[in-house]
């Protein structure tokens, strides 16, 4: 029964810079009076945004904003000129518009397994895909912002000639381009670490790759003197997938205070975590493992030990009012609508991981009194399947049944 008199605590809360943050901005906005189009503040954003990752790339590399991630995945993949139906292999377990933008860029989508303890498609699923199948391109997932090794995707495309983009949309700050060849996309999204309202970008160590996908968000118009074509002449079938300077001016204040609210965010997950594991028991609840922790959370994510516990869970949630969410689940390849336009390969891994895993709440400015209640309600969904367990095993139990 919903205990309704408890204030509910939701899953997330975007931490998005106030007002005041965003005068100065729009104030140049204004006063230049360009307001998308590459303007100055979109293009001082990718400035600060390319030294970033210039900084960690052995290579040089060029970035591109876009309107958001999803567009940033279609016109990357567009931006390969693969032949059309293309099969770009991608994890099962991952958000829809990882697939979707398969889709949307013409080519057929197959749906592979991913690693059982990081959760990523790894450069070792990928050679045993193409080794069964073709592959024209690969599309990992930074599940749950959890950084690739961007050296094992560097020899994989070495070695096949297979292209590779990183899905990182929720991974900025984790995910590096630090091997001599990478492309990613990340997205800008209210909810994720550097939040620019709705926004993305595509950086990689083929600038050629980032001049076509800049040309195609501005609906394929080349803009380019030295080009064969001329200024104001369609090169390429575009959209309109421009990042516009107000959300230029949210991204350049979220990042001028990202350091500290990464580091909030990353104080307040291994808190979580620590209490969460005390009151479970060392070892009984499972954590995705990864080769360099995220630097900026935005998600808490973990297995319970089976699905009645994930069961159970999600009700004394339900009960207690605190929000909860079955991330990425169904898996696509449990989605009719993308499964019938999919290559489905076996995906054991991500199925096991689909049956327990559990999205619990998270956010900077998380009350102690809501962690507190949020590591009730899992001893209580923990205690209640020992009870359940113990009474099956009873002589009554065995009895009756
Ligand atoms: C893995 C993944 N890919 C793509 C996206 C889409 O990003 P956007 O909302 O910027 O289009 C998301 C959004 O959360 C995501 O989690």
């Amino acid at each position: 029964m919903t205990e309704s008199h408890l204030t509910p605590i939701p899953l997330l809360v975007p931490d998005l810079p106030a007002p005041e943050a965003l005068m100065p901005f729009l104030q140049r906005m204004h006063a230049a009076r360009q307001y998308s189009n590459f303007g100055p503040l979109t293009c001082e954003f990718e400035t600060v945004l390319r030294a970033l990752f210039a900084a960690r790339s052995p290579a040089p590399l060029g970035l591109t904003t876009v309107a958001n991630a999803t567009l940033g995945l279609e016109l990357a993949l567009t931006a390969l000129d693969l032949p059309p139906r293309s099969r770009v292999l991608l994890p099962a377990l991952t958000f829809v518009a990882t697939a979707t933008a398969v889709l949307r860029a013409g080519h057929l989508p197959v749906l592979a397994d991913v690693d059982a303890q990081s959760w990523l498609l790894t450069p070792e699923i990928a050679l045993r895909a193409a080794a069964d199948g073709k592959v024209d391109a690969v599309l990992p997932v930074a599940t749950f912002g959890a950084p690739h090794a961007m050296a094992g995707w560097h020899d994989f495309e070495r070695d096949t000639g297979i292209p590779v983009v990183i899905d990182a949309a929720a991974a900025f700050g984790s995910q590096w381009l630090d091997a001599p060849t990478g492309t990613a996309v990340f997205s800008l999204h209210a909810t994720k670490c550097l939040p620019a309202g709705e926004g993305g970008f595509v950086v990689s160590n083929k600038p050629e790759l980032i001049a076509k996908v800049r040309q195609l968000t501005n609906f394929g118009i080349n803009l380019n003197p030295a080009a064969g074509v001329p200024v104001g002449m369609l090169a390429r079938i575009g959209t309109n997938a421009k990042m516009s300077e107000y959300h230029a001016a949210v991204g350049l204040a979220s990042l001028a205070t990202w350091d500290t609210r990464a580091a909030l965010r990353r104080a307040l997950h291994a808190d979580l975590r620590a209490r969460l594991d005390a009151a479970a028991g060392m070892g009984v609840l499972r954590w995705q493992d990864m080769a360099e922790p995220i630097a900026a959370p935005t998600l808490l994510c973990v297995r319970l030990p089976d699905a009645g516990g994930r069961d159970r869970l999600d009700r004394l949630c339900a009960e207690r009012r605190i929000m909860v969410r079955r991330w990425y689940q169904p898996l696509l390849n449990a989605m009719p609508a993308l499964a019938a336009h999919s290559v489905c390969l076996p995906a054991p891994a991500a199925a096991g991981i689909a049956m327990d895993l559990c999205g619990l709440p998270f956010y900077l400015g998380m009350a102690d009194a809501d962690e507190a209640r949020l590591v009730d309600a899992l001893s209580a969904a923990l205690d209640e399947g020992q009870s359940a367990c113990q009474s099956a095993g009873s002589p009554e139990a065995r009895r009756s049944a």
